[in-house]
Order: C-alpha cells, then structure tokens, then sequence
C-alpha cells in the first residue's frame, strides 16, 4: 500500500445511479486541479465508475471518499476509497482474477479497476467492503 500525505478530503453517498453525476464531476475536478493528462483521467472515471456501481449492485450503497494525496517525492495523486455494508466480496481471489460475477455480469469489473490504477487494496468480510484505490498523476 503507498504511503500518502492528505491535502483535501470529501465525502459522498452512493446510493442511486443518479448519484454517478456528482461523483464524477467531483472526482474530474480533483484530476484537473492535479493535472492529470486526458487518458488518466479516462482511466481514472472508468475505475470509479465501476467500484461504484459495485457499491450499489453487490453492497446495497454506500460511500467514496475522495483524498487529494501527495506522496514524498511531492507527486500529487487521488485516493479513493469506497465503503459499503454489503455481504463482503465471497473469494476476493477469483474476483480479481476476472470472469468471476455472481450476478451473472461479465465479472470484469474489480480486475480492470485494479489494472487501471496504479495501486488497490481491498479489505472485505461479511460485514460490508472497503476498497481503496491510488492514482497518481
Ligand atoms: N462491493 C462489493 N461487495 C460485495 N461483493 C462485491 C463487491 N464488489 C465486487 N464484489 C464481488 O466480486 C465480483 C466481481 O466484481 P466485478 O466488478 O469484477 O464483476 P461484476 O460486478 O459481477 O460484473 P461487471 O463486469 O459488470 O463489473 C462480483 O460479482 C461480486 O461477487
Ligand atoms: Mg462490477
């Protein structure tokens, strides 16, 4: 897991699709004022995209918290960490390996999340999930 000092920090629910508007446009707005390139941010969006929907889908809603970090070189990046009181994730193995869904999904999700950003930790049990995810510029 990295080491990170906090520069800024903000909260927000997950418990609807609509939600997905403010989440993202809160998530844009830490990435340009970092000054992360076009691809990152991409990039950036799809992961947060998808760990949020896994909010909703398999923990019933949540919360992310968005952490503007900077690291001891003084690289500035994102934290985001996505928490929900779900049944847990039932082998975090195979639901990282890909191809593994128990809603009948592709199951690609987790795994493609967890290429695209530069570092993942997750920690799950059978009272809920938390999943966090670094990204520097
Ligand atoms: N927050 C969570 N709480 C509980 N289980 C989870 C959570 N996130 C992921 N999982 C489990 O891990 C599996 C894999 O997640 P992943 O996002 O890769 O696939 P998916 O959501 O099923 O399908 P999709 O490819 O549409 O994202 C899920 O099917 C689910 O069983
Ligand atoms: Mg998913």
């Amino acid at each position: 897991m990295e080491k990170d000092t906090l520069i800024n920090e903000n909260k927000l629910s997950i418990r609807s699709d609509k939600d997905y508007s403010i989440i993202s446009s809160c998530l844009l707005n830490i990435l340009k004022k970092i000054g992360v390139g076009t691809l990152k941010c991409a990039q950036t969006l799809f992961v947060c995209r998808e760990l949020a929907v896994n909010v909703l889908v398999h923990g019933k809603g949540g919360d992310i918290i968005f952490s503007q970090i900077s690291n001891a070189n003084g690289q500035e990046g994102v934290r985001l960490t996505f928490s929900d009181k779900g049944p847990g994730i039932p082998d975090i193995r195979k639901a990282l390996k890909g191809g593994f869904s128990t809603t009948g999904s592709l199951g690609v999700g987790l795994s493609t999340a967890r290429d695209l950003s530069d570092d993942m930790h997750i920690e799950s049990s059978s009272e809920g999930t938390t999943i966090t995810v670094w990204v520097w510029k």
